[in-house]
């Protein structure tokens, strides 16, 4: 296998430590005075979005560095590589072809795209059987309600699709289980009845135990109910690769949609993983949001680097991480609707890029991905934003702001959009120990507390933060926007000289996790674990006597 050049090793990597280092002792403020088309020309459109990037910690000279390394790293073939379906994840020999589940026409890709076409049919026909009421349970009556139940990928970006586009919600009511808590389960059933309840058992290998462990949950509930065996086929779907298992289980072959192995699981809910979204806000919507991302894919495919989105993301990502040692990338979406965006991203980024080697198999010397949190505006104000302003820690930030509301309350919107505005404009422009001095001094405060607590006041700014609007939260842009980050993780994970489409690290923990199971229900008596494994073992055999 050829080696893949590590970051480290690219031509420029000295040069931008050393801008880095001059940029860190810069001021943002100072930059917009110097260059008055800065916060013109540091803004990008693409796809139904717009990133102002101009509060970034960054000038133009190390923006055309960090577009050199770009180059070096040959960001500018990965775009194609990946839409063209090149084997770009090459620990598990197969393409990641996530964008022909969007695509209208993929030259080259027939045959997998007419897969994805009768996929799609097959949904379609799903979503419109439900919503126009025509699919009925085991009592005749009429399906009012679905349950996904699917864990990671199977579960996030569906879960997310549905609560972001809930002003576009048809008449089907779609919930989730993911927790192999119990209690995840049993809260969602409570409300339920088995004779319109359907259920989706999402697992791209079927073989995941939290979602078998809640699918057989549901198979009793519905049992319990009245329903017999034969009924079952009115009020179980499956989605996956893994059809044998799937009917094993006991799910009609012709209630089986298909998944493939080109698709990684965080980036499949273009797919039947989608189904439970797309019956929650019918099949127009669930177009429209397909589209969205398509257009995505095509400003990531035509778009030059300087002006190219993901790819911007992507080098701000390397700059702050690899050039200036930021562990942390906040997402704030500013839009109740996509409070689910940083669980979202989480799974995206961290189980994509969270590697320690290099394609090819060689320790990296650096970092490969920050740790990804956030929440939706403004509840992190009264919260976290301290750490933001204040604290220690270089947090990067992303803010992301729909400029319309679908409640219909636009006053009350614009006191949501003022927050938005003021946050991150109070990241870029903090306070000087002497306004804080004098603020302290207008209050009242005498001139000794003054000196005192102006310290405790005053915030350094130059906090760097990017603002990404849209006209409105709607499922075209939605779909823009998982896309654009979707992009933008491959193109560190190029950057980084890491293959961002496996997760070998997540398997370790599962047989693990099998073994201790064997060891608590008695089953196997051979193995043992280590000293506080075992301790905490007998603590709990303990607590169940
Ligand atoms: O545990 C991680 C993971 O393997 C994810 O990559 C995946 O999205 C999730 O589990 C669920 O897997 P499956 O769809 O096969 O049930």
């Amino acid at each position: 296998m050829a080696a893949t050049s590590l970051l480290s090793q690219l031509h420029g990597f000295g040069t931008l430590s050393d801008m880095a280092l001059a940029m860190s002792e810069s001021s943002v403020p100072a930059l917009f005075e110097d260059d008055p088309a800065r916060a013109e020309d540091f803004t990008l459109e693409a796809a139904g979005l717009k990133l102002d990037y101009s509060k970034q910690l960054l000038d133009r000279e190390a923006l055309a560095a960090l577009m050199a390394l770009a180059r070096d790293a040959k960001l500018d073939k990965a775009a194609t590589a990946l839409l063209s379906g090149t084997e770009v994840n090459n620990t598990e020999g197969r393409p990641a072809l996530h964008s022909l589940l969007r695509a209208t026409n993929a030259p080259g890709l027939e045959d997998k795209l007419a897969e994805v076409e009768s996929s799609r049919a097959r949904m379609r026909e799903w979503a419109d059987r439900l919503n126009t009421g025509k699919h009925l349970g085991f009592s005749d009556a009429v399906i009012t309600d679905v349950v996904n139940i699917g864990i990671g990928g199977s579960d996030l970006g569906p879960r997310l699709v549905t609560e972001a586009l809930r002003p576009f919600q048809g008449s089907v009511a779609c919930h989730y289980v993911a927790n192999v808590d119990p209690a995840d389960i049993q809260d969602t059933l409570l409300g339920l009845n088995p004779e319109t309840t359907l259920f989706i058992v999402c697992s791209k290998s079927f073989r995941t135990e939290e979602t078998l462990t809640n699918s057989l949950v549901a198979r009793e509930w519905m049992l319990n109910a009245g329903a017999t065996e034969a009924d079952l086929a009115k009020h179980f779907l499956a989605i996956t690769t893994n059809l044998e298992a799937a009917t094993e289980f006991g799910i009609d072959a012709a209630n089986c949609l298909p998944m493939w192995d080109w698709v990684g699981g965080r980036y499949s809910v273009w797919s039947a993983v989608g189904l439970s979204c797309a019956i929650a806000v019918g099949w127009d919507n669930f177009e429209q949001f397909l589209a969205g991302g398509a257009a995505m894919d095509q400003h990531f495919a035509e778009a030059p680097l300087e002006q190219n989105m993901p790819v911007l993301l992507s080098l701000l990502e390397v700059w702050y991480c690899n050039f200036f040692g930021a562990g942390n990338h906040v997402i704030l979406p500013y839009d109740n609707a996509l409070q689910r965006f940083p669980d979202f991203l989480q799974q995206l980024t961290m189980e994509s890029n969270g590697k320690g080697v290099g394609k090819s198999g060689q320790p990296v010397d650096y970092a490969t991905g920050p740790v990804l949190w956030g929440s939706a505006g403004t509840m992190g104000q009264h919260s976290f934003h301290q750490l933001l302003h204040q604290g220690t820690e270089l947090c990067p930030t992303d803010f992301i702001l729909p400029l319309t509301t679908h409640t219909g309350m636009t006053e009350q919107h614009r006191r949501l959009v003022a927050n938005c505005l003021a946050q991150s404009r109070t990241m870029l422009v903090g306070r000087t120990l002497e306004d804080a001095h004098a603020s302290l001094l207008n209050r009242g405060v005498d001139e000794a507390r003054a000196e005192e607590l102006a310290p405790h006041l005053a915030m350094p700014g130059n906090r760097p933060n990017s603002v990404i609007t849209m006209q409105a939260l709607t499922p075209a842009t939605l779909g823009a926007l998982i896309a654009l980050y979707e992009h933008r993780t491959y193109c560190s994970g190029v950057m980084w000289g890491i293959n961002p489409f496996d997760q070998w690290g997540v398997e370790l923990g599962k047989e693990i996790g099998v073994q201790i199971l064997g060891i608590m229900s008695g089953e196997d008596t051979d193995s043992a674990t280590d000293p506080a494994t075992d301790r905490l073992i007998r603590e709990w055999a303990l607590a169940q006597e």
